[in-house]
């Protein structure tokens, strides 16, 4: 694998590889699993594999979350060599937000980003817009990969390739979960082990919400696994809610939608989790 760091140097080196397939997975690096799994399914369909880590500054609300952020590079470029990716691109601030360049991008989200995590992080999907737009236009790949877990982040990326015309399929890639089912993140390792053993709590509830389909009034059903998600010590539901896959917006009946989205942000104590599941597609 080809460790890059500049622009210039990428767009070289994929230029010299001629006119082949490429597919592109973003990431912020601290690489778990999940992270391999969206590598893995890019190489499959892919003549070749880019991946990038950069921690971008523009989608942190707090400065001491952006400085907390773990930087693994040496660990994460072994796993990607492992997993046989072609390019690792790790670009600097400078590299990727030049001086002078047009920094806010006009994207209509159609209001996809200010419910449920950007109701919480105002201004994050604003700077993730901005990241994966400018990482796109530098690797210009086929085909971009993303985890399903972030539900709202690629919903928002793909309403960006939408609008934008932009020539780049989105691939969405299921979460990826430990044996107990808690879905895989670069969070989890910051758990306590008393919050970890409870972790699962949060599968098991959408799991339940999925077995409810239909049945228990949606409004009662999400007030009881608020309550069920607060019980472990320590452990702070922020919104369960079930919602429209296309729109985001909260489901009230469960006809309302051919596509329903249980989705959940959870403090379990300094550790905020978020996970969701797919409870009806037609
Ligand atoms: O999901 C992430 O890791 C980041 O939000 C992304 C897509 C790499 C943009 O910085």
């Amino acid at each position: 694998m080809k460790i890059i760091n500049t622009v210039k140097e990428l767009q070289l080196e994929l230029k010299k590889q001629g006119k082949k397939s490429i597919g592109f997975v973003p990431t912020m690096g601290a690489l778990h699993k999940g992270h391999i799994a969206l590598m893995k399914q890019s190489i499959k369909e892919n003549d070749l594999t880019v991946a990038s880590i950069f921690v971008n500054p523009t989608q942190f609300n707090a400065k001491s979350d952006l400085d907390k952020y773990p930087r693994t590079l040496k660990a994460d470029s072994e796993k990607l060599t492992k997993a046989k990716v072609d390019y690792l691109f790790a670009p600097s601030v400078k590299e990727v937000y030049p001086k002078g360049m047009k920094s806010k991008l006009k994207v209509n989200l159609k209001g996809l980003d200010k419910q449920l995590e950007g109701a919480f992080r105002p201004g994050h999907f604003e700077g993730v817009v901005q990241v994966v737009h400018r990482l796109l236009d530098i690797v210009k790949p086929t085909r971009l990969y993303m985890g399903q877990k972030d539900f709202q982040q690629f919903t928002i990326i793909g309403q960006m390739i939408k609008n934008l015309r932009m020539k780049v399929e989105l691939v969405v890639v299921p979460i990826q979960r430990d044996k107990d089912g808690l879905a895989l993140s670069s969070r989890n390792v910051r758990l306590t082990k008393a919050k970890r053993k409870w972790a699962p709590i949060i599968y098991q509830n959408l799991k339940k919400a999925k077995r409810q389909v239909g049945k228990k009034p949606i409004e009662e059903l999400c007030a009881e696994v608020m309550v069920a998600l607060g019980k472990p010590r320590g452990y702070k539901p922020e919104y369960f809610s079930i919602i429209d896959g296309h729109t985001l917006k909260e489901v009230k009946e469960w006809d309302d939608s051919d596509y329903l989205i249980g989705v959940t942000a959870v403090w379990a104590g300094e550790v905020r989790l978020i996970d969701n599941m797919i409870l009806k597609k037609k």
